[in-house]
C-alpha cells in the first residue's frame, strides 16, 4: 500500500486511511475480494497504532464497501462491484446526524430488557391488562356496525368524536369548549410534539418541572429549546418560582401537569393554580396544561382543571384515553384557541394526513357510552387497591414509613431510597431480580428517587415485584 500518514491534516488518521482504501477500491486498482493486510502489518508499516487500522476498518465496514470475518480477515466486499458498481450509503453517519434525538438510552434498555425478559414490569407508564376495558371493546365491535367512511378524514378528527370530547370534558371536567377548538391527536405524546415543533423556535425558553415526564423527552433538545426547571414539592410547583425566573429569562411557554403528576403523583393546590393563571396573564406566557391522570382521582374530585378556569385564552390543554381507557388506543386531544388548533392541524396533515379512523371511531363509541362512567368508577377503585398494597408491601418489607408522598390519584408512585443508592446500579440488580421499575433521575435532576407505575402491576405481581425489588435493594447494601 504506497500510502503516507499527512500528520499535519486536520483529518483524523484512520480517516485518511479508510478514505485512502475506498478511493483505491473505485478506480479499481483494489479489486473484489482481494484481502486487504492484516491489522497488525498494516498498523506497522504505516507505524501507527493497531486501533487506528481497527477504526479505519470498521469506517469501511460500516459503509459496506469491506467484509470482516473473524479468522479469516478483511476483505473487499464483492457486493459494490456489480454491473452498476452498488454503493452502499454510510448508513451509521445518518443515523447519527439526524436532527431528531434518540430516546435516552435508559428508556431504551428500559424497552428492550421488558421486551425481552420476562420481566415484573412495574416501569411502563400504562395501566395492566387486566384493568383495559376489553370485554366492552369486543362488545362494540361485535354489535356496533361501522358507519365511518373509509377516506382520509378531516385533519382535526373526526367530528362525532370531537362532539363527544366536547361534551365528555364539559361533564367531567367544566371545561366549555366547541368542536372547532379540538385536535385529535395520536396520544398526548404527539400533542406535546406538535406545540413544541409548530409554536416554539430554536433558542426559545421553557419552563417544565423538576421531576417531570416533559424532562424525559428528547423533542425539547431536538427543537432546540432550552428547559429551565420548576422543582415539584408536595403541592406542585410554587408559583413564585416562575416570577425569579421570568426575572432573569423569557419564559417563552409553561409545561404543568398539575394532577397526579407524573412521576410524582402529586396534586397542585387550588391556590397555586389560580396564582399561576394570574401569572400567565401578568406575563402573557402561555400554559400548556398535560392531563392525562385526572380522571382517576380516587375521591371523584377532579382538578379542577387549569383550562376550566382559564377566561383568557391562556391555557393549551392535553388530555388522552391512554392512563384510563388504553394506551395502545393512542387517542389524545389538544383544546386550545380556534387559531393554534387550526396550525397544529394543518401540521398533523403533513405528517400523518390526521389520526386513523379505527380508533377514532371506537373511541368514541365507548366514551359516549354509559359504559364508560362504570368503567371509569370502577378503575379508580382498582388503582386505589393497588396504591395501597404497593405502600404496604413496600413498609412490610423496607420498614420505611416517610419516604413518600402517597398519591390520590394517578398510576404512578416515587419512592425516595433511604440511603445514598445508585439507581442505575440499583435497576441492573432489580433487572436480574426479575422486576423492572424507572429510575428517577431519567425524569430530573435530583438522586436517590425511583418510579413505580402500580396502575401496570397486576395485583399478585405488585407483592412479587415489590420483593424482588427490595431483594436487589439489600444485595445493593451487601
Ligand atoms: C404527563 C404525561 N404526558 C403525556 C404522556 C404521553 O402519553 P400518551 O401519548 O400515551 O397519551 C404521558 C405518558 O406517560 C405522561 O405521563
Amino acid at each position: 500500500m504506497n500510502f503516507t500518514i499527512d500528520r499535519t491534516s486536520k483529518k483524523p488518521i484512520y480517516k485518511q486511511i479508510a478514505d485512502y482504501i475506498e478511493k483505491g477500491i473505485a478506480n479499481g486498482a483494489l479489486s473484489p475480494n482481494h484481502p486487504l493486510p492484516s491489522e497488525r502489518s498494516l498498523a506497522e508499516k504505516l507505524n501507527v497504532n493497531r486501533s487506528t487500522i481497527v477504526a479505519a476498518y470498521d469506517e469501511l465496514q460500516s459503509i459496506g464497501v469491506v467484509e470482516r470475518k473473524r479468522g479469516s480477515g478483511t476483505h473487499i466486499s464483492t457486493d459494490i462491484w456489480g454491473i452498476s458498481h452498488k454503493r452502499m450509503p454510510n448508513w451509521g453517519r445518518y443515523v447519527e446526524d439526524g436532527s431528531f434525538l434518540p430516546n435516552l438510552p435508559l428508556v431504551q434498555k428500559l424497552r428492550t430488557e421488558t421486551q425481552k425478559n420476562k420481566l415484573i414490569n412495574l416501569a411502563s407508564g400504562e395501566l395492566a391488562p387486566d384493568l383495559l376495558p376489553v370485554e366492552q371493546f369486543h362488545s362494540i365491535l361485535a354489535n356496533q356496525p361501522f358507519n365511518g367512511h373509509l377516506g382520509y378524514d378531516h385533519p382535526q378528527g373526526n367530528l362525532e368524536l370531537r362532539e363527544t370530547i366536547a361534551k365528555h370534558v364539559q361533564h367531567y371536567k367544566n371545561i366549555s369548549v366547541s368542536p372547532d377548538s379540538i385536535l385529535i391527536t395520536s396520544g398526548a405524546q404527539q400533542a406535546l410534539h406538535l406545540i413544541v415543533q409548530c409554536l416554539l423556535k430554536p433558542g426559545d425558553t421553557v419552563a417544565i418541572e423538576n421531576p417531570s415526564y416533559s424532562y424525559s423527552l428528547p423533542i425539547f433538545q431536538s427543537a432546540g429549546l432550552r428547559t429551565l426547571l420548576l422543582p415539584v414539592d408536595k403541592d406542585g410547583i410554587d408559583p413564585e418560582e416562575i416570577v425569579a425566573l421570568q426575572k432573569k429569562h423569557r419564559i417563552r411557554m409553561l409545561f404543568l401537569n398539575p394532577d397526579h403528576q407524573n412521576p410524582t403523583g402529586t396534586k397542585m393546590s387550588l391556590n397555586r393554580r389560580k396564582r399561576i393563571l394570574e401569572l400567565s396573564s401578568e406575563y402573557g406566557i402561555p400554559i400548556i396544561e398535560d392531563d392525562p391522570y385526572s380522571l382517576t382521582s380516587f375521591d371523584g374530585e377532579i382538578g379542577p382543571n387549569l383550562k376550566s378556569m382559564d377566561y383568557n385564552g391562556n391555557v393549551v390543554y392535553i388530555s388522552s384515553l391512554s392512563k384510563i381507557v388504553a394506551s395502545g388506543l393512542r387517542i389524545g386531544w389538544i383544546i386550545g384557541p380556534q387559531k393554534v388548533i387550526e396550525r397544529l392541524a394543518d401540521a398533523k396533515q403533513q405528517v400523518d394526513f390526521g389520526h386513523s379512523v379505527f380508533p377514532q371511531w371506537v373511541a368514541n363509541e365507548f366514551i359516549g357510552s354509559d359504559q364508560f362512567d362504570k368503567h371509569i368508577v370502577k378503575l379508580r377503585n382498582d388503582l386505589k387497591e393497588r396504591r395501597d398494597l404497593m405502600i404496604s408491601t413496600l413498609i412490610k418489607l423496607t420498614n420505611d414509613k416517610s419516604n413518600f408522598i402517597v398519591p390520590e390519584g394517578g398510576i404512578h408512585f416515587w419512592y425516595k431510597l433511604i440511603e445514598e443508592i445508585d439507581e442505575y446500579k440499583l435497576l441492573d440488580l432489580a433487572i436480574k431480580e426479575g422486576v423492572a421499575f424507572v429510575p428517577g433521575r431519567i425524569f430530573g435532576t435530583e438522586k436517590g428517587y425511583v418510579r413505580f407505575t402500580y396502575g401496570r402491576g397486576e395485583s399478585e405481581l405488585i407483592k412479587e415485584g415489590i420483593s424482588r425489588f427490595v431483594r436487589a435493594l439489600n444485595n445493593l447494601g451487601r
